[in-house]
């Protein structure tokens, strides 16, 4: 512990506390909201609304939560999602948590901001299955909602930008720091166990898993082919048709991760000791394609134990947040 601090320490020197912050392991206290789109009270409330909606599909039975629960870690417990017509989707809901501090969105980081990737679930087939112009139809006929967008935007008529808007600044409230290892972070060595030190010093060094899982959010948003062999979903690949990319996803975070399982962007490892070892141990054998610099640890099931204790102290306090039951007419 006095290890890292005393790095952490030496980075106050050359740069600033807020880098340090950012940079660091201590999660800020400050939200990114984006200039163009500054949070207010009426914006967010109704950005809640509409997120728990399921008016926002095409059939009137699947909302964002349906995907984000709340109750499971903002994600589903499901492999691949399953949308509209209980189609079902080829990758695993992320978590919604801490998404605020990302600047790229979906497995393959193809969105630049929550407002742009706010319109992909509503309008993808096998989720809400919901073309934006005939969901701004749809709204417009709700004398509530438009009650609603006019406190938030000072316009009645509701538009597709004021939609994703509202949206993202309630999802940019879903930050939370309370962990037992942000009170360790923090200078409590009390909040973790030897046991959960040991497995952090083992993340830091022999896994080098900070190396893509670093700093508060658990990522640095790098992506890597981690070696599940997955031939069906090329990741970035799709996007950008460069073998250097062939397979690669974005480093998830590792907040509330015991509460988020199946895990990766196949939703196909059911356990998070599984998943640690191949994440440890440089992929799926055989491997028949992973990132160069994605090796191979050699990690003892004993390491893999004590990384899995550690990241236990990963889960957050479920957030304070009261799910609307009523919705406006
Ligand atoms: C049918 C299930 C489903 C529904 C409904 C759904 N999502 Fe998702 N969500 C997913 C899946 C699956 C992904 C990953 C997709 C990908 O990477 O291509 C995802 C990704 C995301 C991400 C990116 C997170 C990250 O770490 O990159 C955000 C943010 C998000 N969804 C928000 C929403 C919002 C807001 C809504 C409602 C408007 C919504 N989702 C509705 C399943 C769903
Ligand atoms: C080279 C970068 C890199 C390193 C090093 C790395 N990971 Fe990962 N990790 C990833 C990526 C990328 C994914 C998602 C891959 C996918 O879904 O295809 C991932 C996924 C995971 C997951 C599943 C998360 C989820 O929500 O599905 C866990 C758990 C995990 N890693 C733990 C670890 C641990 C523990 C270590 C160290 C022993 C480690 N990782 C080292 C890049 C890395």
């Amino acid at each position: 512990m006095k290890k890292y601090l005393f790095i952490l320490s030496q980075v106050i020197f050359i740069s600033s506390l807020e880098a340090l912050i950012i940079n660091g392991w201590i999660q800020p206290k400050n939200i990114p909201f984006p200039q163009d789109n500054p949070p207010t009270k009426e914006k967010i409330e109704l950005g809640k609304l509409l997120f728990f909606d399921t008016r926002l599909s095409a059939n009137n039975d699947i909302s964002c939560a349906s995907c984000h629960d709340p109750k499971k870690g903002w994600s589903d417990g499901l492999s691949q999602a399953v949308g509209d017509q209980n189609k079902v989707g080829r990758r695993n809901s992320p978590t919604l948590l801490n998404t605020a501090y990302l600047e790229k969105y979906f497995h393959d980081g193809r969105a630049d901001s929550l407002e742009e990737q706010a319109l992909g679930p509503i309008e993808a087939e096998v989720e809400m299955n919901m073309p934006i112009e005939k969901l701004v139809k749809k709204l417009n006929n709700i004398a509530g909602y438009k009650k609603l967008f006019a406190k938030a935007f000072g316009q009645e008529e509701i538009t597709k930008e004021n939609i994703v808007k509202a949206i993202a600044s309630f999802e940019r409230t879903i930050v939370n720091a309370d962990t037992r290892f942000y009170r360790y972070i923090t200078g409590d060595e009390q909040a973790l166990s030897q046991v959960e030190q040991i497995g952090f010093d083992i993340f830091l060094n022999e896994g080098r898993c900070n190396s893509c899982h670093n700093g508060f959010n658990f990522t640095n948003e790098s992506f890597n082919n981690v070696g599940l062999n997955d031939t069906k979903d090329l990741g970035v690949y799709e996007l950008n048709k460069q073998k250097l990319w062939y397979g690669t996803f974005k480093t998830p975070t590792l907040l509330d991760i015991e509460k988020t399982a199946p895990y990766f962007h196949d939703g196909s490892v059911a356990t998070l000791k599984e998943a640690v070892s191949l994440c440890g141990n440089g992929g799926r054998r055989p491997v028949t394609i992973r990132s160069p610099f994605f090796r191979d640890r050699e990690l003892s099931e004993e390491e893999v134990d004590f990384v899995v204790a550690f990241l236990k102290t990963l889960s957050t306090k479920e957030l304070n947040i009261t799910i609307p039951t009523s919705f406006p007419e």
